[in-house]
């Protein structure tokens, strides 16, 4: 079996998806996970762009040390800098450098002719080698660019010391079959069978999955991907898919990859919460129906035998039927077992918490499940330090009149530490009026962009997940709650998304605006 390499790329070209910014713990939170899921690469962040994303890499780069690290660069030494800088501390360092292989790109973005361009590579990627031995090269919009030109500019790059070459279809234009020829003959290209080959696709054309398929079975032994398969625009090839395609089909393919299937389903909801993207219900392998069966036909089929219908088992990928067991009977013995059987090692003051949380979780629902448990331990393990703390609320509302909430909260930090701010506020919803209360009572800034509910599993008393994202000084924040109690729900996701922007403001001083620049 040809063994492939996983580049995830969810921590700089899936949080380039509009409306993402994802804070410097979410991110080092995504790249433990991603670690546990068994990628092999992980592109950290693009240094230059923001003190944040520099940051960001460094702490990665220092807490997560199975995986290779890589931080993009352009073809300019400030970027190369900064990715060396990031990377200082890193296990295994890569610095990601890119230019642009297209004429449309040559012509208005780089606005340097084709032999500049390979230039300017080559010096790039010889400074790249003075700081690090592993150095990727990517050439973007390869598919729509001059395939001589393609292979002369990779030659240069191997000659200049790039291990991996990666070919992007950054426009996702291209189709399986024209992909697998473009990469044939990459493989031609004198000095290609000393590096890595890898093909970066992203998905305009709803093609991302099948045209890195396709580049893998035509030799290329690396795929950039990233989780729930978000990215700029319609998004980059889905890591699930890619993984799950090439394990259920081992057969067709005969490939392999290092990545630990069960853990999928918790991944793709870590970044699902902390980007605030939902995953679409009918997306494959993660969404929510991805192992629904609607008609009659299929569900007598699969209560007969699962795989009439079914060709993974979903609970291979960590996406587990529900299991009914635990209730207001269970102790904490039972529910650390239940814990440890859904993966998670804790400590023992957030188990605490959460049997606490749990319990109160049993008054108000008769039986919980395995995914209530799930949304209970991700919606206390990751968050970050609140400042703020809900008390209590109260909401009023009535058809043909204004709503009204008061709330009540605690600051939990500095020299207001334990002080309850009351406030009360009217809005032409109920909602409205409870994240006016909010605002006033945290003074914090923030204009509401975004809210989503869903439920939890299902049945009448199941819990309500709501998102919300807020736009503060420029950013978009995203805030996630849980509660039977929809209105509460609602509040906990909003007093994240603030206590975010409060950590923001607290942070300012040290921080430069962000400046992110579009690739
Ligand atoms: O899509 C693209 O071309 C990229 C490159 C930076 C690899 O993301
Ligand atoms: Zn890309």
């Amino acid at each position: 079996m040809r063994r492939i390499r996983i580049f995830d790329t969810t921590l700089r070209d899936g949080e380039q998806s509009p409306g993402v910014n994802l804070m410097r713990e979410e991110k080092i939170e995504i790249a433990r996970q991603l670690e546990r899921l068994g990628v092999d690469i992980i592109e950290a962040g693009f240094p230059i762009t923001s003190e944040g994303d520099m940051e960001a890499v460094r702490a990665i780069a220092r807490e997560v040390r199975t995986p290779v690290i890589a931080a993009l660069a352009r073809t300019h030494r400030a970027d190369i800098e900064a990715a060396a800088q990031a990377l200082e501390h890193a296990e295994k360092p890569r610095i990601h450098v890119f230019t642009s292989f297209s004429p449309v790109h040559l012509q208005h973005m780089l606005r340097k002719s084709e032999d500049e361009v390979v230039a300017m590579s080559v010096a790039s990627i010889e400074a790249a080698r003075r700081y690090v031995d592993d150095v990727e090269f990517s050439g973007q919009d390869a598919m729509r660019s001059d395939p001589g030109f393609v292979f002369r500019a990779i030659a240069a790059a191997i000659a200049a010391g790039a291990t991996t070459i990666n070919i992007p279809d950054t426009v996702g234009y291209t189709a399986p079959e024209e992909f697998a020829a473009l990469i044939r003959g990459v493989r031609e290209v004198p000095g290609a069978e000393r590096v890595h080959i890898s093909v970066h696709c992203h998905n305009d054309l709803g093609l991302a999955v099948a045209n890195t398929l396709a580049g893998l079975m035509a030799g290329a032994d690396q795929c950039e991907v990233a989780v729930n398969g978000i990215g700029e625009r319609a998004g980059n090839t889905s890591l699930e898919e890619v993984a799950m395609a090439i394990r259920t089909r081992r057969d067709f393919f005969g490939l392999e990859t290092g990545i630990q299937a069960q853990e999928i389903g918790r991944t793709s909801r870590l970044v699902s919460r902390l980007t605030g993207m939902p995953v679409q219900p009918n997306k494959a392998i993660v969404g929510a129906n991805a192992f629904a069966h609607e008609a009659g036909i299929h569900q007598d089929g699969v209560l007969k035998e699962r795989t009439t219908y079914e060709i993974m088992n979903p609970q291979d990928i960590g996406q587990g039927e529900t299991q009914l067991v635990m209730g207001k009977h269970s102790g904490r013995h039972a529910f650390q077992k239940k814990l440890v059987a859904l993966g998670y090692e804790l400590p023992d003051d957030e188990q605490q918490e959460l049997f606490r949380r749990f319990k109160a979780l049993t008054d108000k629902k008769k039986q919980v499940s395995d995914q209530d448990i799930q949304s209970l331990v991700e919606d206390e393990i990751y968050r970050c330090d609140d400042a703020y703390e809900l008390v209590h609320y109260h909401v009023s509302s009535a058809g043909g009149a204004p709503s009204t909430a008061t709330v009540g909260v605690a600051t939990k930090s500095g020299a207001a530490a334990g002080r309850v701010t009351r406030e009360a506020a009217v809005g032409q919803g109920p909602i409205e009026a409870l994240y006016r209360a909010l605002q006033r009572a945290t003074g914090v800034e923030a204009e509401l962009r975004d809210y989503a509910i869903q439920s939890v599993g299902g049945g009448s008393d199941a819990q309500g997940e709501v998102r919300c994202s807020i736009a503060h000084q420029g950013q978009v924040l995203v805030g996630s709650g849980v509660s039977t109690d929809i209105l509460e729900a609602s509040a906990l996701a909003y007093l994240h998304a603030l206590n975010k922007a409060a950590a923001l403001q607290a942070q300012a001083a040290a921080q430069e605006p962000s400046g992110r620049e579009a690739i």
